[in-house]
């Protein structure tokens, strides 16, 4: 293990950062200590994209850049990764790179604070493949927010990329890059500042052995959650264990019975994954956040931090998943129907950690989700709903509702589920189906809903869900 030391790629070359604190947050790093003041600090909470930058990332021998929030990124989660910015774009020569040049063309700056988060979006977009439709442009910005230009003219750039050449001034280093990420990637580290530690493990054994010795260390994953106690609490986080360097929990397998997702991989890997067998969970999952926050957030996390208003938490609920949880001596499967025990309370035990999730494979089930948000990109459920059903012979032969934003956890509608479960769909049973949603939940206002607008639409998502499956299924429920 290197102490004290991490190294990344920037500018053609190996930067070797030495001697700073464990909870430094990139952003920071890059204006204050890089003195490029050109990626901005706009929400400091992951929110607007002003702070975008991109990281290349050896994956089988090929570089893969991710655009990610600055803001809300610990600089040591850096180690092993090349660091693009916005004044990297600009070649040698002094000529713009191509996503600059549709921007200036199109006129898709006004003030420009928000630009070169913009551009670092576009550039990681660019950078992954030569065509993109509308629908992957919108995904892609939109986690970045413009006050003054409006989107159309960002738009109209990023439609012109594609009628240009992807060779830039960072394929023609390319090769150096990969060769230099080499070098450095395999290390584990720890970085130790006066009362501050931080690890990142590369191997689950090593990790254990961190654990056994620091027992309240936090884990970090995708950081989308436990950086904004650093950034916005304004907490110092002692000691830190950085779970996204063990690549042996970045994976995603079919074992027949189960989707297996190891705790470590991308929400934004896993979307993609998943669309296959519940294209619903995709469908969600793009709303989820945005591209800076799937890039490197997790589903682990997500399940960890146990927010009421988690968005895969509904949904996992409803599958009947499982979180596989490892401490040092012990290796156990937990349902998630027992594991959230009160507001943000798990049955996570000092010094466990999430290993992975299983997510049954039910080929004959219809899966159905929504989401309910005040802003449909980039913000957090109102009401997220999710509906598992198996239906033989028009009758309901089983059914697992769950909702997020209805309770102080992620719950089931058991009452809900009852009248449902053996019945045909008629609209009498929906109607008394919707009333038992006030038997399972009693939810409260804030400022995201209020409780009877939230009620309202638990039960409309019940109908809509019904509606849908009716007319798909062209269900005679009304005989
Ligand atoms: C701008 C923004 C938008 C967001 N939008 C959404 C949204 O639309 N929907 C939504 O549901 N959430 C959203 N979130 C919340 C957040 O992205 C999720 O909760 C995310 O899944 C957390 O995952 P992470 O890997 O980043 O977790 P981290 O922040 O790394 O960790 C979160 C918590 O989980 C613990 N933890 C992490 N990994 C493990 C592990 N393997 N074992 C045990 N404990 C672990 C950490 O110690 C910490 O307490 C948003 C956050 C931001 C900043
Ligand atoms: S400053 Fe707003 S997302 Fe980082
Ligand atoms: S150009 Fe001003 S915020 Fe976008």
């Amino acid at each position: 293990m290197t102490s004290n030391t991490i190294s990344l790629v920037h500018r053609g070359k190996i930067l070797d950062i030495k001697n700073f604190d464990p909870n430094e947050i990139l952003l920071n790093f890059i204006r204050n200590k890089l003195k490029k003041t050109g990626t901005k600090e706009g929400c400091a909470e992951g929110g607007c994209g002003a702070c975008t930058v991109v990281l290349g990332e050896l994956k089988n021998d090929e570089i893969n850049y991710r655009a990610i929030n600055s803001c809300i990124t610990f600089l040591p989660t850096l180690h092993g990764k090349q660091l693009i910015i916005i004044e990297d774009l600009i070649s040698k020569h002094g000529s713009l790179h191509p996503t600059q040049e549709v921007m200036v063309n199109s006129h898709g700056s006004q003030c420009g604070f928000c630009t070169p988060g913009f551009v670092m979006s576009l550039f990681s977009m660019f950078k992954k493949k030569s065509k993109f439709n509308d629908d992957e442009i919108k995904d892609c910005i939109s986690g970045n927010l413009c006050r003054c230009t409006g989107y159309q003219p960002i738009i109209k750039a990023a439609k012109s990329l594609k009628n240009k050449n992807n060779i830039d001034h960072f394929e023609e280093i390319k090769e150096n890059t990969i060769n230099l990420l080499k070098k450095i990637s395999i290390k584990s580290i720890l970085i130790v500042k006066e009362n501050k530690k931080y690890f990142a493990p590369t191997r689950i054994l090593e990790l254990k052995k961190i654990i056994k010795k620091n027992v309240n260390a936090n884990f970090l994953s995708g950081g989308t959650d436990l950086s904004l106690s650093v950034t916005k609490e304004k907490k110092d986080i002692n000691s830190i264990i950085y779970m996204n360097s063990i690549s042996e929990l970045n994976y995603i397998k079919n074992n027949v019975e189960y989707i297996e997702v190891g705790a470590s991989t991308p929400l934004i890997d896993f979307e993609s994954y998943i669309k296959k067998y519940y294209p619903d969970f995709t469908k969600i999952l793009k709303r989820y956040g945005s591209p800076q926050i799937r890039n490197v957030g997790t589903v682990a996390g997500n399940i960890a931090t146990a927010s009421p208003i988690g968005d895969c938490l509904p949904l996992l609920l409803s599958l009947n998943s499982q979180v596989v949880l490892h401490s040092l001596k012990k290796i156990q499967a937990l349902f998630l129907d027992s594991f959230f025990i009160g507001y943000r309370k798990t049955k996570l035990k000092k010094g466990q950690f999430i290993h992975s999730i299983r997510i049954p494979l039910l080929q004959n089930n219809i899966f159905k989700a929504y989401k309910v948000s005040k802003r449909f990109d980039d913000d957090i459920s109102s009401v997220c709903a999710a509906f598992n059903l198996e239906i033989v012979k028009n009758r309901i032969q089983s059914i697992r509702i769950a909702y997020g934003g209805m309770a102080a956890v992620p719950k089931r509608a058991i009452y809900c589920e009852r009248i449902l479960l053996n019945s045909l769909m008629t609209e009498q049973t929906i109607h008394k189906a919707k009333q038992a949603l006030e038997k399972d939940f009693n939810p409260i206002s804030d400022m995201r809903a209020s409780r009877s607008y939230r009620m309202e639409i638990a039960k409309n998502l019940l109908e809509k869900c019904c509606e849908e499956i009716k007319q798909k299924k062209s269900i005679g429920v009304y005989a």
